[in-house]
């Protein structure tokens, strides 16, 4: 048998390509985004402006920003087909789902933007200004709230938060909200983008690899944890019984959510940054139970298993005082990320290498056939 180098299990560790749009450095804890850091984005730029960089390298200038705003409001409005299908599904279904499902089922109707290997920035702002809508309409069906308009005067984080509460954000909310879709925007080879690489570098379409990666992210160890921290906190409910919860839970082995990560070996400086708009947002609404809970969470993860907070610790938190349901975290972490998933994809097409990796065989061989009527 040919001779095959040793499994590293989860990819770990494996550089499996070149990339000029995401560095994280793990043991620093700096993220940085085609040259800039996470934390001056988050503190100076918008979403918009995040997602121009991610796209074509470099910040916009004041006209190329405004150029995106206005294609991002005129791009915000879903097919009639499509509203057709939202109509259908059940309200009871899972948000990352229908976002899947839909996402998918736009393809069918914009057949320029998902021709093979179309290296569509196009399609990256299509996606990009859609995904709230898909969103939105969903969720007002589900509860019965008045049908969407699109609100191209909205930036994307206003809109978002316009789309599922059906009221105008205050500013404060607007611009949290803004922050969170900069701090979820990319993250190097992550799984879903991993996901979204592996569908582009066989020549498939924009929209089926954003397809591939919102099921990736769906799941509870990537995007899918921050729905499941506020599952947490309500079985915690207060302060007092966080030692006792927290504790039990890594006793038997059990993993809490928004803890760990794969690159970062101190804190996440996503975390850091949404810490503190956790509390701001606390303070506001004169409301510090979330913040507080998972400060003591923190203290006790940290001292019992020596983890830190990762981005989908605090998020939830914000999220909930605006009144989000926590099955939409997920979808709107997705609203982000795929900023980063398209740029990926466009960056895979321009140096394109079908991405097939080796497995080590463990099985049997040279088994004799056996007929099927002679089979016990
Ligand atoms: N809670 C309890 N124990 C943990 C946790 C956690 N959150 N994370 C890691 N560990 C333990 C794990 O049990 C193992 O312990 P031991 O060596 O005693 O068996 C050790 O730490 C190493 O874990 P691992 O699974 O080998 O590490 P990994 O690099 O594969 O895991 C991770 C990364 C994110 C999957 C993991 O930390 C985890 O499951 N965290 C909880 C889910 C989560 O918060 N996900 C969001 C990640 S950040 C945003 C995103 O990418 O979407």
């Amino acid at each position: 048998m040919v001779e095959i180098a040793e499994v590293q299990r989860g990819l770990e560790d494996v550089v499996a390509l070149e990339s000029r749009i995401c560095f994280i450095d793990g043991k620093q804890g700096r993220l940085i985004y085609q040259g800039y850091d996470i934390r001056d984005l988050a503190a100076r730029s918008t979403f918009e402006e995040v997602a121009y960089l991610l796209w074509y390298g470099r910040l916009p200038t004041a006209s190329q920003l405004t150029d995106l705003k206005t294609r991002f409001g005129a791009l915000r409005s879903l097919p009639h087909q499509v509203c057709q299908q939202l109509d259908q599904l059940p309200a009871e279904a899972s948000p990352m789902d229908v976002l899947r499902t839909t996402v998918s089922a736009l393809a069918l109707y914009e057949p320029d933007e998902t021709r093979p290997g179309a290296s569509s920035i196009g399609g990256a702002q299509r996606l990009t200004a859609v995904l709230p809508t898909i969103l939105g309409e969903f969720h007002r069906r589900r509860r019965g709230l008045p049908a969407l308009t699109p609100r191209p005067e909205l930036s994307q984080a206003a809109y978002l938060l316009y789309a599922i509460l059906n009221r105008e954000p205050t500013e404060l909310e607007a611009k949290a909200m803004d922050v969170a879709l900069i701090l979820h925007a990319d993250h190097e080879l992550n799984a879903s983008t991993f996901a979204a690489r592996v569908t582009a570098s066989t020549l498939s379409d924009l929209y089926s690899a954003v397809t591939s990666a919102i099921g990736t992210l769906k799941g509870p160890l990537h995007g899918g944890a921050n729905e499941r921290v506020m599952q947490l906190l309500d079985e915690i409910g207060s302060v007092g019984r966080v030692e006792e919860i927290v504790h039990g839970k890594l006793v038997r082995h059990e993993r809490v959510m928004g803890f760990g990560h794969r690159v970062y070996k101190v804190e996440d400086p996503r975390a850091t940054i949404l810490r503190d708009w956790s509390r701001r947002i606390g303070e506001a609404a004169g409301n510090l139970h979330y913040y507080e809970l998972l400060r003591k969470v923190e203290e006790v993860v940290h001292r019992e298993k020596g983890l830190y907070p990762n981005v989908d610790l605090y998020s939830g938190s914000v999220y909930s005082l605006f009144g989000i349901p926590p099955d939409l975290f997920t979808p709107i972490f997705a609203s982000s990320r795929v900023a980063g998933w398209t740029a990926h994809v466009l960056e895979e097409y321009q140096d394109l290498r079908l991405i097939r990796p080796t497995a080590k065989y463990v099985g049997q061989v040279d088994l004799p056939y056996v007929p099927v009527a002679q089979r016990s």
